[in-house]
């Protein structure tokens, strides 16, 4: 959190003068430079930045106060116009690149090489943002390949993820003990599982997939990880199909059965839907 400071204003430790690109863009926010970025006040050039999994309005006082500040904000949401109205800088909506419909890993890639390009082209006006849903470093690969980079220096900013969201959403406690997957790996791996604690598998709608795309015949790919988990929870145990709401005019959408009828949830699995499957001990 930080201290409103007037225009122009310095604080002990900032080497930025008047003609300091970043000050003079922004009246909201000063930081110094210090090398370790997990400082919450430390300054970076390239922010890995969440909206939270709630939408626009979700977003922190400092993620609103970077934004704002940002010489380039590139973002892969749907909130391109309200980026644009609070922002001074550049906005870049992503999508463009992400729906191009390479494999998925080129598309990662290619939206790392992009954004640091910018990073870079933007550096000697001020730091830049790369935007997504949730966590900026919950599956989101782009923000870990950026944040290997040593170009520039890069700070992912914590939001409030999907798992935070859907804890409100399920009422259902994660906190006595929660297990939680990717589909693919989930799959591949086949982890020893508790039954007795619940089970989370993130990007159900990816399973089998390594692209970008709206997929049908939904049963034929669901199948090997609906028997993954039958085989792992009871027939009678509640599963929940969740997609939490992102903007204020949607409401939460949960699909239930229990795992003896999951198949049945199939037909509502899309590509933004998490399974949660009841522990016995969760309640
Ligand atoms: C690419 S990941 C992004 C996660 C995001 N960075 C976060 O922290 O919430 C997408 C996966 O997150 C989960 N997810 C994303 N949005 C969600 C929502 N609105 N409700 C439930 N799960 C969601 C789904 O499992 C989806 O396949």
């Amino acid at each position: 959190m930080y201290p409103r400071l007037k225009k122009h204003s310095k604080r002990a430790g900032d080497t930025g003068s008047s003609s300091d690109p970043l000050q003079s863009r922004s009246k909201y926010i000063l930081r110094n430079s210090r090398s370790d970025l997990r400082v919450p006040d430390a300054k970076a050039d390239l922010y890995l930045i969440g909206l939270g999994i709630g939408g626009f309005d979700q977003r922190t006082v400092e993620v609103d106060h970077l934004l704002r500040g940002a010489a380039a904000v590139l973002h892969l949401t749907a909130f391109d116009p309200e980026l644009r109205e609070i922002c001074s800088g550049q906005v870049e909506d992503l999508s463009g690149i992400y729906f191009c419909g390479k494999r998925a890993a080129e598309v990662y890639d290619a939206m790392a090489e992009h954004v640091m390009e910018v990073a870079l082209a933007n550096h000697v006006l001020g730091y830049s943002c790369f935007v997504t849903y949730g966590h900026p470093l919950f599956l989101v690969d782009t923000s870990w390949d950026l944040r290997r980079r040593t170009d520039l220096r890069v700070k992912p900013v914590a939001a409030t993820s999907f798992v935070d969201q859907i804890m409100c959403d399920l009422e259902h406690r994660f906190d006595y003990g929660v297990q939680h997957y990717e589909a693919n790996r989930f799959l591949r791996m086949s982890p020893r599982i508790d039954s007795r604690f619940p089970l989370i598998v993130s990007q159900v709608g990816e399973v089998g997939s390594d692209r970008i795309e709206l997929r049908g015949r939904k049963l034929a790919w669901l199948t090997p990880l609906f028997e993954e988990v039958m085989e792992k929870y009871p027939n009678d145990r509640q599963c929940d199909l969740v997609f939490s709401a992102y903007r204020r005019d949607m409401a939460p959408k949960v699909s239930s059965a229990t795992v003896g009828e999951i198949f049945t949830l199939a037909s509502s699995v899309h590509v933004g839907t998490t399974l949660v499957v009841h522990g016995s001990e969760s309640k």
